[in-house]
């Protein structure tokens, strides 16, 4: 699958489930958003269909976000199931950590080792001001967890001025033992509420300079393929740490992922409003191929980036959604 602007779409971000036990303010109200009821959401057998549909044209990578995958009954399932389909080569998961410890073992026999876990603060207070539930126990517990079994683990920590800038330093210093990947993300505009106004001071240039002042040199790493972290390393430590320009937005030119929300609505951007419910074209009885060509379709009409996208929605449907309902 190639899209309008030459990009080879290879990466599918599949959100399972819009529920989540913890309560982000940058990503939620504190009563959370109207969860959808069970029949609209995308069930395990039609995302196993998109999946294989989609492997078939290319698709190498899945990612499983949410909300909080490990609320979504019978997860083990879902992932059993989409790791033996041909041509999928990696299957990621992003979670918050609270749930995910006793699934661990698990997910290694299916060879599932890649992690994307959401830690904001490492220190307890500032978590539970952050997330709104006093979870950090469990999720310590988790980050130790994979650490300790091998497992490729990006923690995912949304700088927010006047929450966590205190914590930045000592992420990075995870890095000093831990093989991780500690990875400094701008916060956006999806928390849900009607009208947002994060403090956007905290872009990525000025992260990158926070550390750079705290430790002297940073070395800039080469950035993998599509990444959409820049990359860098503190001499002598053996992790590595980055910054994601998601409000920036400077990544969107190699662009290789497609999204489904929870309900099955494709976004072919982060910022747009969605393209298509692939569940109601299922539920009407569409056939493989039709489903492929409505994909294909939306895949060559992609903005060129995410502020085109955000600038093609529709007047009055601006950006406010939770991101528990998009998938990150
Ligand atoms: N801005 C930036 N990142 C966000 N995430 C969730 N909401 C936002 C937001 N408003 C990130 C979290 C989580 C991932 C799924 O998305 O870090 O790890
Ligand atoms: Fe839950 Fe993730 Fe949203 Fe936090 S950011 S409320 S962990 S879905």
């Amino acid at each position: 699958m190639i899209d309008n602007h030459g990009r080879k779409i290879d990466y599918v971000r599949l959100a399972v489930t819009d529920k989540c036990n913890l309560r982000c303010f940058y990503c939620m109200p504190v009563d959370g958003i109207n969860f959808k009821p069970k029949k609209e959401l995308l069930s395990y057998e039609e995302m196993i269909r998109l999946v294989k549909l989609l492997a078939a044209e290319g698709v190498s990578k899945i990612r499983i976000t949410g909300g909080e995958p490990f609320l979504r009954k019978d997860i083990m399932f879902l992932l059993a199931s989409l790791s033996k389909l041909e041509g999928i080569e990696t299957i990621a998961i992003t979670t918050n950590g609270t749930l995910t410890k006793p699934y661990l073992d698990d997910l290694i026999q299916l060879g599932i080792n890649h992690f994307n876990l959401s830690i904001d603060s490492i220190d307890p207070k500032r978590f539970k001001a952050i997330t709104r539930r006093d979870s950090f126990a469990q999720v310590w517990e988790c980050y130790e967890a994979m650490i300790q079994k091998g497992l490729q683990v990006k923690v995912n920590c949304v700088v927010m001025q006047d929450q966590n800038i205190e914590d930045i330093i000592p992420m990075v210093d995870l890095g000093k033992n831990d093989p991780v990947s500690i990875r400094f993300i701008e916060e956006m505009p999806f928390n849900g509420q009607g009208k947002s106004t994060p403090k956007y001071e905290w872009n990525y240039i000025q992260i990158i300079k926070h550390i750079e002042n705290h430790y002297g040199r940073i070395v800039r790493l080469n950035n993998p393929k599509n990444s959409t972290s820049i990359n860098f390393q503190i001499p002598g430590f053996v992790g590595t740490f980055g910054v994601i320009p998601a409000y920036s937005r400077t990544f969107c030119g190699s662009c290789n992922r497609i999204r489904v929300t929870p309900e099955g609505i494709l976004k072919t951007c982060l910022y747009d409003q969605g393209v298509f419910n692939i569940r109601h074209l299922m539920r009407a009885g569409a056939s493989d191929e039709e489903l492929i060509t409505a994909v294909q379709s939306a895949v060559g009409h992609r903005a060129k980036n995410g502020f085109e996208a955000e600038r093609l929605r529709d007047p009055g449907n601006l950006i406010s959604e939770s991101m528990a309902s998009i998938g990150g």
